[in-house]
């Protein structure tokens, strides 16, 4: 049956065409499948006289087993193919250097901030906050700052406008912590209320303030950390003895050079201003404010719910910007808030 060989031949060529499984499938069913040449052939046997139907069947089978043995090993080759090509594209080459993690810092104002925190809290202070957007009555009037009083022109102030774009003046971006001086102290007498004595005041008020100001030294959102000490006794010794203490531990040096310079703030009586001067840097020598103080005025305790004739205390605002640029010889504090990674990166 030259015929049959030449099935055979034939199909292992198809086989050997087909260079996908599913190729190789449709060729198998040309030969094998229901309607296949082989198929064929052997429905024809029926009509073959019995010697010669006997013989034929057999040659029939030979040739059938021959494509089907054709067929397993194309498939094994393109299997084999499939997992070959499936390991060159996934292949690592570990001679590549590694990518390197870039790592995050923390801005050197927040570290500025976390220190100041972490010296305060290990004297006994509170950490406390208060909202950005004040009210007129927080920011100037409960700090002794009457509507019209020229203390208000010192801070030139945000305010908000409604929805019509009309300004509101009973609502503004603060222009200093002060105002969290008012909220804690109305807190705390609440809080305390059913005790025969309150205790002492301990609080520090770190956050964002804002200002229409932009200078070297000025930034028009800067950040300010507000102190309060209020119980029996309190001095302007305390204070100085305080804010000393936590200059020289922030500084970590003992011969820093730092001065009270008298000054006025409506809600302090007496008040000072602090200096300090650089250590480093292009500006050694020169001083910087670093923070307003003073003895908390008496009006602003009553408006905090607290007896001026049984209390006293003291304040202060400083400015951690300020601080930083200090401990870190920076001579324009706008630097840190425009965000160059080149400036940013020498901190971490
Ligand atoms: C005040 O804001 C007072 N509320 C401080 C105070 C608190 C006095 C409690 C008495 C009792 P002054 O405007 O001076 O004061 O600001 C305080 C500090 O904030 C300054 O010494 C300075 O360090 C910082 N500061 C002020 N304006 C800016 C600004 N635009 N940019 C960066 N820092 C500023
Ligand atoms: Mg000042």
């Amino acid at each position: 049956m030259d015929n049959l060989e030449h099935l055979v031949t034939e199909a292992i060529a198809e086989f050997a065409k087909a260079t996908e499984p599913a190729r190789l499938e449709e060729a198998k069913s040309r030969f094998l499948g229901k309607d296949g040449s082989l198929t064929a052939l052997l429905k024809g046997l029926g009509k073959l006289p019995g010697e010669e139907r006997k013989a034929a069947g057999s040659q029939i089978n030979t040739a059938k087993g021959q494509i089907e043995a054709a067929l397993a090993a194309r498939r094994d080759e393109l299997r084999q193919a499939q997992l070959d090509a499936q390991l060159a594209a996934e292949a690592l080459d570990v001679t590549l250097p590694g990518r390197a993690q870039s790592r995050g810092a923390l801005h050197p104002v927040t570290r500025t901030l976390e220190r100041i925190e972490q010296l305060f809290r290990s004297i006994g202070f509170d950490v406390a906050d208060g909202p950005e957007i004040e009210t007129d009555w927080h920011n100037f009037t409960a700090l002794n700052t009457p509507e019209k009083h020229p203390a208000r022109s010192m801070h030139d102030t945000f305010y908000l406008q409604d929805e019509t774009g009309k300004v509101q003046e009973d609502v503004l971006l603060r222009t200093h912590t002060s105002p969290v001086q008012i909220r804690y102290m109305q807190a705390h007498v609440d809080k305390h209320r059913h005790l025969p004595t309150m205790p002492e005041i301990r609080v520090i008020a770190p956050g964002r303030v804002y200002r229409v100001d932009s200078d070297a030294t000025h930034s028009p959102m800067f950040h300010q950390v507000e102190g309060l000490w209020v119980g029996e006794n309190v001095s302007f010794a305390d204070l100085k003895g305080v804010v000393a203490d936590f200059l020289r531990r922030f500084f970590e040096s003992d011969d820093l050079k730092v001065r009270f310079r008298p000054s006025f703030f409506p809600f302090t009586e007496p008040s000072a201003e602090i200096d300090v001067a650089f250590m480093s840097g292009a500006l050694e020598g020169r001083w910087l404010e670093i923070a307003g103080c003073g003895m908390v005025h008496p009006n602003v305790l009553r408006f905090g719910g607290i007896d001026p004739e049984k209390y006293t205390g003291f304040a202060f605002g400083m400015g951690p910007d300020r601080l930083t640029m200090l401990r870190y010889g920076i001579n324009d504090l706008r630097l840190f808030f425009e965000g160059d990674l080149r400036f940013l990166a020498q901190f971490q």
